[in-house]
Order: structure tokens, then C-alpha cells, then sequence
């Protein structure tokens, strides 16, 4: 099999005294869908927001392999690196509370290409494609 799109390796996240993430490994493949499910508090936001680069563990290692280009180990990039990963590289479709009211369906996909730099009317028709 090729080699995962993402790889994470024994991650550990502690809340206080709430292990929220007890050596997690992980490879996910390119083209693969994947569902993470566990009860509620069991660590699934915690293991998305490490392996996105939004939270950093305590300890362990989260590597991207970009389809071009060098391998990027997350874990190893500053704050500000990661942000730019995530408005550059990654997409996401958060559970509640993150969509702009005021906008379109479109007008909210369109805005993160708009804030990537892409022409409002260029980031509006590839909204519109990807959602149709
Ligand atoms: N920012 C945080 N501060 C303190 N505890 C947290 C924080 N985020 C998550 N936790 C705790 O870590 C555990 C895992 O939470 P979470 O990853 O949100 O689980 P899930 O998404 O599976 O419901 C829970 O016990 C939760 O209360
Ligand atoms: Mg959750």
C-alpha cells in the first residue's frame, strides 16, 4: 500500500488529569474516508484538532505527506506554520457554530479561498462546483 496521507504516532494529550488522548497511532491513506467513533468525551476532537495542527500535544509526532513536495511534520511547526497549513492545505467541516450566518452556502466555502487570496469571483465558482 502507498504511504499514508497522514501518520500519527503515539499521541498523548492530557486535560489536567484528563488523559483526552493515550498514545494514539494513526494512518490514514489518500483517497480513504474515514470515521473515527467513540462516546462522547472519548478524545475524537482532541485526536482532529491534533492531527488539523489546531492544538499541539503533549507528546508524539503528526506527519502530512502532501501529494507534492517534502513530508510536514505538524508537530514540529511553529503556531503561526500551522495556521498556514490549515488555510492552505487542509478543509473542514466543524459540528456546530462555525458557518457565517449572513452568508450564502456558497459565500461561506468561498471565504476561505478569499482569505487565501484567491479572486472573490474565481473562490465563488469554485464554491459553487465543489458544493454542487
Ligand atoms: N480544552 C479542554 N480543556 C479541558 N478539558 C478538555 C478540553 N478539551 C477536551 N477536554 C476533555 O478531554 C476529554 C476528551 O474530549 P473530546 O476530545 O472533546 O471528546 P469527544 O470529541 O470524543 O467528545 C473530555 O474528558 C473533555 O472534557
Ligand atoms: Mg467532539
Amino acid at each position: 500500500m502507498n504511504t499514508p496521507v497522514i501518520e500519527a504516532h503515539a499521541l498523548i494529550k492530557t486535560f489536567g488529569t484528563t488523559r483526552a488522548l493515550a498514545g494514539v497511532d494513526l494512518a490514514i491513506h489518500r483517497g480513504e474516508s474515514v470515521a473515527i467513533m467513540g462516546a462522547s468525551g472519548s478524545g475524537k476532537t482532541t485526536l482532529l484538532h491534533v492531527l488539523a495542527g489546531i492544538t499541539a500535544p503533549d507528546a508524539g509526532s503528526v506527519v502530512f505527506r502532501p501529494a507534492e513536495g517534502a513530508p510536514i511534520e505538524v508537530t514540529a511547526l511553529s503556531e503561526s506554520a500551522r495556521s498556514r497549513l490549515r488555510r492552505e492545505r487542509f478543509g473542514f467541516v466543524f459540528q456546530q457554530g462555525l458557518l457565517i450566518p449572513e452568508l450564502t452556502a456558497v459565500e461561506n466555502v468561498a471565504l476561505a479561498s478569499m482569505i487565501n487570496g484567491v479572486r472573490r469571483q474565481d473562490a465563488v465558482q469554485h464554491a459553487a462546483s465543489w458544493l454542487a
